[in-house]
């Protein structure tokens, strides 16, 4: 065997015994490259006779054809090897289940909210709305609020530096009252709706928050009288506490936008050592709790609304949505409403399938 066809066997074997792309790049620095072996072999042919080229040319070009076409073979399997390799070892499993991810809850404000809005839909109250930001004519003048009112005090309501086009003073609404005179002054009576959403007052302890929400109620319409306060009253807390034992108790009190006004107290008992809605507030262990705020509306309100009060009459309520969540569910601290802590969104929060409907109940699912 000549020093060519030794030299092609051995460099053959040794590409094809590479088992790495770093060892198949040795060898070809080894044989092509500048240094290489077989490249010294092609330098030799400038010394050679013409006679003694024309055989050793074709051999030694033929060599260095076969090493670059076995290491360009080899290189390709290798790479092919490499890729499956990486394939294998990145598959994902599609079986395994999802990651355990937070799940979101519904919060219970939001769930009262919905609660109140079932159980008003049933007596054909429709929802209303008013903005967060109002004027001081619909939050205090309209409702017979007068400036010397202490409601008005600074320190109460937060008023904004500047006025509206109109003049007037703009300020957050410090009760759903404002959507009373929006309502009044916008639709035309019969009128039955409920206002639910964020009030804000200059105030913060544990039962006290610079916002918190309120849900008010409207009726108007012809012969409204007290009556129907009390049965209204009455069938939407005995739906709400989900029993047929609230009884109600109505005190004499003062609103500037109701007259006459009451107070709502509902009985409670104590049951396990603890104060549940239900019972009569005079009975051995029972006693009373301030739920709302209601009157007749006052004939003023209904002035300033321009429509005549020997005509149309109603009565109006508002309440905190907040507490009416914490008398329901047991909680204690209002701050920790809006804290949005996620362990206490999950413990009392609720699941957003969970809608309320009265069929199913409204609530009470803890
Ligand atoms: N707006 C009153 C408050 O915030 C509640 C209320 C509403 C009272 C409607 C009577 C009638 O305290």
């Amino acid at each position: 065997m000549s020093d060519t066809e030794q030299l092609k066997s051995e460099a053959l074997g040794a590409i094809e015994g590479a088992d790495s792309l770093d060892a198949l790049e040795g060898l070809r620095v080894g044989y092509l490259g500048k240094q290489g072996s077989i490249s010294a072999l092609m330098k030799t042919l400038g010394q050679m006779s013409p006679e003694e080229k024309k055989v050793q040319g074709p051999l030694l070009n033929g060599l260095r054809n076969d090493v670059a076409e076995a290491i360009a073979t080899r290189k390709a399997k290798l790479e092919t090897a490499a890729l499956n390799a990486q394939l294998a070892s990145e598959r994902m499993d599609m079986s395994l289940p999802g990651p355990e991810t937070a799940k979101g809850s519904v919060h219970p404000v939001s769930q009262v909210m919905e609660e109140l809005a079932e159980i008003f839909a049933d007596m054909g109250f429709a929802v209303a709305e008013g903005p967060e930001i109002e004027d001081d004519w619909r939050n205090f003048t309209a409702l017979n609020i007068p400036e010397t009112h202490p409601a008005r005090a600074m320190h109460d309501t937060f008023y904004f530096p500047d006025k509206d086009d109109s003049g007037r003073a703009m300020l957050l609404r410090t009760h759903t009252s404002p959507v009373q005179i929006r309502t009044m002054t916008s639709e035309e009576p019969p009128i039955r709706i409920i206002a639910p959403g964020r009030v804000y007052r200059s105030d913060s302890d544990a039962t006290h928050t610079p916002m918190f929400h309120q849900i008010e109620g409207l009726v108007i319409d012809r012969d409204i009288h007290l009556g129907h306060l009390k049965w209204t009253l009455e069938t939407f807390l005995r739906a709400f506490f989900e029993r047929d034992d609230v009884v109600l108790r109505l005190r004499p009190s003062y609103f500037p936008f109701t007259e006459p006004s009451v107070e709502v107290d509902v009985g409670y008992s104590i049951e396990k050592g603890k104060r549940v809605i239900g019972g009569h507030g005079d009975d051995a262990d029972g006693g009373w709790m301030e739920v709302l705020g209601s009157g007749m509306v006052n004939r003023r309100v209904i002035e300033n609304c321009d429509l005549d009060p020997d005509v149309w009459q109603g009565f109006a309520f508002g309440t905190g949505v907040d507490r009416l969540a914490m008398l329901k569910y047991g909680m204690d601290d209002l701050r920790a409403f809006f804290d949005g802590d996620a362990r206490w969104l999950g413990h009392y929060g609720f699941d957003a399938q969970d809608v309320p409907t009265l069929s199913a109940g409204v609530g009470a699912r803890i």
